[in-house]
């Protein structure tokens, strides 16, 4: 079958180690399933993997992605929840441990196949098992988001950030966004935040902040908190070791805390939300499998606002 996979890593240039060429098709094992995929989406995991982290040269060829939706075992339209744990008891995500979901077919257990909602595209419903489901438990879970209170996004052009600017105003928030990028800012704005440049100071100290840059951008975090606010961490893209200010953390009661993904009633939780409010994904381009390369260099160009998805059927 067909597929996009890490043939050898390269941290300078993750794009040297992409093929997209044949692969094996999967043989499902006891309990699991074989999912047909119609459409999948990149993350910036695809870009740490072609770094090879989190992978082991003994693991390549590795193929790609943590996303897709597509046709179950019994012809039902499903979503593929990426959370797989390993013989070991380690939880993995697909493409950690398991292959990824940039193929015609993926296995997964039976039991992370998600209903489709009839209201939602695949390629809507492809954004949705990492970054979106990310963005919905930073939010609901670990932020405690309540309706009237203010959120803060850092880097507002990446998947998560785009997911959780239009969760959190779903939700009943006001949203402030930040990117580095004018033409990003633009585009916030018309998504209903109000978008700032990175470190601007906000009009007032908001109740939970949404943390994927890391350094970069955590100092600041730390003073749009207010009294009590949740800072949410998920990602790390500018670097993992920022300065933290203790005393303000203890003086003002914050909370720093680490996630992760999300549940399978999450992800269902999310569907549901979205089918109900009308709120869709932001979508920067639909991409023919054929053309799997230049959805990579999109990804890795940063020039990017919302998700890349790959359309199997072309
Ligand atoms: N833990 C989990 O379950 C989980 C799930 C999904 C993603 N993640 C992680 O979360 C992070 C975000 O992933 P993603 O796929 O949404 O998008 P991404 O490609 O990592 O983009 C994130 C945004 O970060 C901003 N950014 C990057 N470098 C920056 C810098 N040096 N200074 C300031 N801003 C910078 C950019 O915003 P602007 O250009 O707008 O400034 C960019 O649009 C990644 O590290 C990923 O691994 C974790």
């Amino acid at each position: 079958m067909r597929a996009a996979f890490a043939s050898s890593f390269n941290d300078a240039d993750p794009l040297a180690g992409l093929t997209v060429g044949e692969a094996p098709a999967p043989v499902p094992g006891d309990g699991w399933a074989v999912v047909d995929v119609r459409a999948s989406a990149l993350n910036h995991h695809d870009l740490w993997s072609l770094r090879g982290v989190g992978l082991r040269p003994e693991q390549l060829p590795m193929i790609l992605g943590c996303d897709a939706a597509g046709i179950g075992p019994d012809g039902a339209e499903v979503v593929v929840y990426p959370v797989v744990f390993t013989p070991s008891g380690e939880v993995s995500i697909l493409s950690e441990f398991y292959q990824g979901t940039v193929a015609e077919q993926v296995t997964v257990p039976a039991y992370n196949l998600v209903p489709k909602p009839a209201e939602l595209t695949f390629a809507e419903v492809a954004c949705l098992p990492t970054a979106w489901l990310t963005a919905y438990r930073m939010l609901t879970t670990k932020g405690r988001v309540e309706p009237d209170q203010a959120v803060l996004v850092q880097g507002a052009g990446g998947g998560v950030a785009t997911a959780a600017i239009l969760l959190a105003q779903a939700l009943g928030a006001r949203v402030y966004a930040t990117s580095r990028d004018a033409s990003k800012r633009e585009r916030v704005a018309a998504l209903g935040a109000t978008a700032l440049d990175s470190g601007a100071r906000l009009p007032e100290r908001v109740d939970v902040i949404i943390e994927t840059v890391g350094e970069a951008t955590f100092d600041h975090s730390m003073k749009c908190a207010k009294h009590g606010a949740r800072i949410v961490v998920s990602g790390a893209t500018s670097g993992h070791l920022p300065k933290v200010n203790l005393r303000r953390m203890f003086a003002l009661q914050l909370e720093i805390l680490g996630t992760s993904m999300g549940t399978p009633e999450e992800l269902s939780a999310l569907m549901t939300l979205l089918a109900n409010t009308g709120v869709r994904p932001v979508i920067d381009s639909i991409i023919p499998f054929s053309e799997a390369r230049t959805a990579f260099e999109k990804l890795h160009s940063g020039d990017v606002f919302g998700k890349i998805v790959l359309d199997h059927t072309t």
